[in-house]
């Protein structure tokens, strides 16, 4: 290997023009000195110039989401078990456990109408998890989607689950911080970000590198888990066992964060009682057909049911919203 060792994160170097790529395989930071170097097997963790992968929050984060590993095995055995013809699966089948987000599909639905992609269009999702949205916006715009998130399982399955649906050629998934994704400017038509910011403290940092990686007159939505007014989160929630990892910002700073990185915001959208109904459909499912083949649970473990729990809680007290924020970048 070619690489140097520098901390936490494997570095890539390209000579010329001089950028720096990251790639991040078992927490070692190695520094390249031409592209070439990196070894196979690493290359599809290449995120690109510039980023970051810096601090020990984000590995917190990261091992909250990873589960017990071997996700990939985990489901697609699930999936056999309940005899689903992986050949024949579309990304409505797998919305159980990829579409890791308050009202599931629905919502994405919604985000795919709101982005108004086109099959030409290429799309940044930042912080992709499984890639449920990246798959549905795919699927029914035929555009292609790059996912960027910070913890490698969830990549690797979101490759596997794109493979398995026809969809590997329109979705795309590498391992990084969506703070610093090294894209280059202006880079893509569209983006999204789908409750991920709850886990990024920095979100003026988040929300600048959306605005910089988009082309002007490109639309960028945003739904997110944010802060309501009846007070502190019950714990633990799917997005952290306690509030060391868990940062939400209150629908007044949303509206302030995001003309403050330079865009515009063309609606708001506050969907907490819709939430709220879909975790009692959800429930009332369940005890009508039994749980689907495989769900969150299958990383986040024993704690799920005390987190789907506090979920409905947190909505019905008000100490969560979610929200629905689509903007453009001014020309
Ligand atoms: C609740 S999941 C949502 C996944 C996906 N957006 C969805 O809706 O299905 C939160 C995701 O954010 C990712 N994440 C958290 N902080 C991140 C960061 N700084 N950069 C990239 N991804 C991040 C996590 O790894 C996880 O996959």
């Amino acid at each position: 290997m070619h690489g140097r060792r520098v901390g936490g994160t494997r570095l890539i170097l390209r000579p010329s023009p001089p950028t720096t790529v990251v790639t991040v395989t078992s927490g070692a930071v190695v520094v390249y000195d031409a592209e070439k170097d990196i070894p196979p097997e690493e290359r599809n963790r290449v995120v690109g110039a510039g980023t970051r992968w810096h601090d020990g929050a984000m590995n917190k984060v990261s091992t909250f989401y990873s589960g017990p590993g071997k996700l990939v095995e985990a489901i697609s055995s699930a999936l056999d078990a309940a005899g689903l013809d992986r050949a024949a699966l579309r990304p409505a089948d797998l919305a159980p456990v990829d579409e890791f987000h308050i009202r599931g599909r629905a919502a994405s639905l919604e985000i795919v109408e709101a982005l108004g992609v086109t099959p030409d269009s290429h799309v940044l999702d930042l912080g992709s998890g499984l890639g449920g949205p990246a798959r549905s916006l795919a699927e029914l715009t035929g555009c292609t989607v790059t996912g960027v998130d910070l913890t490698p399982e969830f990549c690797e399955v979101a490759t596997a689950l794109s493979e398995w649906t026809g969809l590997s050629d329109r979705t795309r998934f590498h391992v990084g911080d969506a703070t610093a994704t090294g894209l280059p400017d202006e880079a893509v038509d569209a983006a999204l970000t789908v409750h991920v910011a709850m886990n990024i403290s920095d979100k003026p940092a988040l929300y600048a590198e959306a605005f910089r990686v988009l082309r002007p007159g490109g639309r960028f939505v945003v739904y997110d888990v944010l802060q309501g007014e009846g007070g502190d989160v019950h714990y633990p929630v799917p997005w952290a066992n306690d509030p060391s990892t868990s940062f939400l910002a209150t629908t007044e700073e949303m509206r302030e964060l995001l003309p403050a990185a330079g865009f515009e915001v063309i609606s708001e959208v506050d969907s907490s009682d819709q939430s709220l109904d879909w975790f009692r459909q959800v429930r009332a499912r369940i005890e009508r057909e039994g749980p689907p083949p495989v769900t969150f649970a299958a990383f986040l473990g024993a704690s799920f049911g005390q987190m789907a729990a506090n979920q409905v809680t947190n909505l019905a007290e008000r100490r969560i919203r979610t929200v629905m924020f689509t903007c453009s970048r001014p020309f």
